[in-house]
Parts: structure tokens; sequence; C-alpha cells
């Protein structure tokens, strides 16, 4: 399956899946393309180092449909056929959704439908609860709400802070993304 990843920042969960698919722990893939909407993000680099292609779109004042626009016709080139958000920190255009429906998936750092948008893990610490952890999920037109694919639940410690607790969370977050991508593109394969 040919895979297109969109990046903000660090790109940890960019790197997880692209280290995957090169072991062949997700197979039959490739990533045709990290596309970033910061020209700073540091996870150009690692995609860079790994091999990857990378492309930076910003959006410069466009509305959200040109810039979704502009990032599909690159995504369509590559004839990507699933769309990885990895930090992507821009919510999607209908027209973006519309023309990958069903093949758009993001993670998220909290247990959804609890804790979605930002500051997650300070939300998590606010309502105290004693479990938080991450979710794949399919992506709609709403912030955070598509069908939810996996979860991996982390404890929440008394003496967690939002960036302890996001540590832990993150380290989840690599293997639960892998798992869910590798299921996809076997469940797709076996159609
Ligand atoms: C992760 O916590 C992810 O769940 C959230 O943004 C963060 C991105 O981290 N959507 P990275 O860029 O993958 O390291």
């Amino acid at each position: 399956m040919k895979i297109g990843i969109l990046i903000s920042g660090r790109g940890s969960n960019m790197v997880a899946l692209v280290d995957a698919v090169k072991s062949g722990e997700i197979p039959d893939s490739t990533v045709a393309v990290v596309i970033s909407d910061k020209a700073n993000a540091p996870g150009l680099e690692k995609a860079r180092e790994r091999g990857v292609e990378t492309v930076v779109i910003e959006r410069r004042g466009r509305t959200r449909e040109e810039h979704d626009a502009d990032i599909i016709a690159e995504l369509r080139r590559r004839d990507v056929e699933l769309v990885c958000l990895a930090g992507y920190m821009r919510l999607l255009s209908k027209d973006f959704v519309q023309a990958f429906e069903n093949r758009i998936v993001n993670i998220h750092p909290s247990l959804l439908p609890d804790f979605p948008g930002l500051s997650v893990q300070q939300q998590a610490l606010d309502a105290g609860v004693k479990i938080s952890g991450c979710t794949v999920h399919f992506v709609n037109e709403d912030l955070d709400a598509g069908p939810i694919i996996l979860q991996r639940a982390v404890e929440v410690k008394n003496d967690d802070t939002a960036e302890t607790l996001a540590a832990r969370i993150l380290e989840q977050e690599h293997g639960a993304y892998v798992e869910a991508v590798r299921g996809i593109v076997s469940s797709r394969a076996a159609r």
C-alpha cells in the first residue's frame, strides 16, 4: 500500500511508521511522501535521513480549502492510498476527507472520546483519571472523532505532570500506530 504521512513537528510517529515499513513489520507498503505544513518541522530531516521524499506546503494565508487542495494534489500525484496524520496540527477540510474517504487515519494521545483537541494530557490530569492512553482512529470532518481502530491504555501516576504522562503515552503511540496500519494494510490486501 502506498502511504503518505502528514506532520507538523517532531515526527516520532512518522519515524515509527517509516521504520516499520522498511523492516517489513508493515508489509507490502511504501511511504511515498512525508508532507509538512511547517518548513521548520524537525521531522522533515528525520524523513530525509531515511530516504523518504519530503514536501513542505505552508498555508501562507490561504484558505483551508486552497491549502488542502495542494496537499491532495501531491498525494494523488504519488497514488497515495492511505494518509497517516502524525502530529499534523491542522483540521482537514471536508474536501480532503471526501477525497480520501475511509483512507485517513490519525493518532491522538488520549482514550477518545475523552479529551479531544489540545493540551490533552493536562485535560486528563485535571479530570483526575487514573487511566489514559492513545487512540488510532479514522478521520472524519469532526475533530478527533472518527471510528476508533485501536487504543492502548497507560496508567496515570499520582506524581505525573503533563510532560511525564505525554512521554509514557508516546512510547505506546508508536507501537499502536504501527499495529493499526499493519491491520489496515492486511485487511485491504485480503479484499
Ligand atoms: C503525538 O502525541 C500524537 O498523538 C499527537 O501529536 C503528537 C505528535 O508527536 N497527535 P510526533 O510528532 O509524532 O512525535
